[in-house]
């Protein structure tokens, strides 16, 4: 019994993070990046997504996918709303609220020493 709740944790960890991924490429496919930036952190009109309310994000989405907005400016969202199924939307969602920035690309070594007195 303990064995079988122990697999149902992990697979729930691994569905999870499946899930994170996949709205990861989701929104990089689907340009989702060109307005709500690359860390999701917005930009001007375009509101920050990063870590925001699961839920109120799924309802938006689905809002938008349902041809309703509040107004002109989030009109611009329909189109982009349109095709997703609620799949779609559930790993966008789990992607937005779990998300964490990557730090990959340094553009500094930290190990770099100078060497000698710098030529004086
Ligand atoms: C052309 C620019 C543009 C693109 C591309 C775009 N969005 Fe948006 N998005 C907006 C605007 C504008 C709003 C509405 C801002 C407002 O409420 O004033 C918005 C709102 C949202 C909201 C609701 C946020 C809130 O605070 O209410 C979510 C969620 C969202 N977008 C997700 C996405 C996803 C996911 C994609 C890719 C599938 C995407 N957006 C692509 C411009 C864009």
């Amino acid at each position: 019994m303990r064995y079988l709740l122990l697999i149902f944790l992990l697979l729930q960890f691994l569905e999870a993070s499946q899930s994170y991924e996949s709205g990861k490429s989701i929104y990089m496919k689907s340009g989702c990046y060109s307005c709500h930036g690359i860390n999701l952190e917005g930009l001007h009109k375009y509101p920050y997504l990063a870590n925001r309310a699961k839920g109120y994000m799924t309802y938006k989405l689905k809002r938008f996918r349902s041809k309703l907005s509040d107004n002109q400016q989030q009109e611009m969202m329909i189109p982009f709303a349109l095709n997703l199924s609620d799949k779609d939307i559930d790993d966008l969602t789990t992607y937005m609220y779990q998300f964490v920035e990557e730090k990959k690309n340094k553009k500094y070594d930290d190990n770099f020493k100078i060497q000698g007195d710098g030529g004086s």
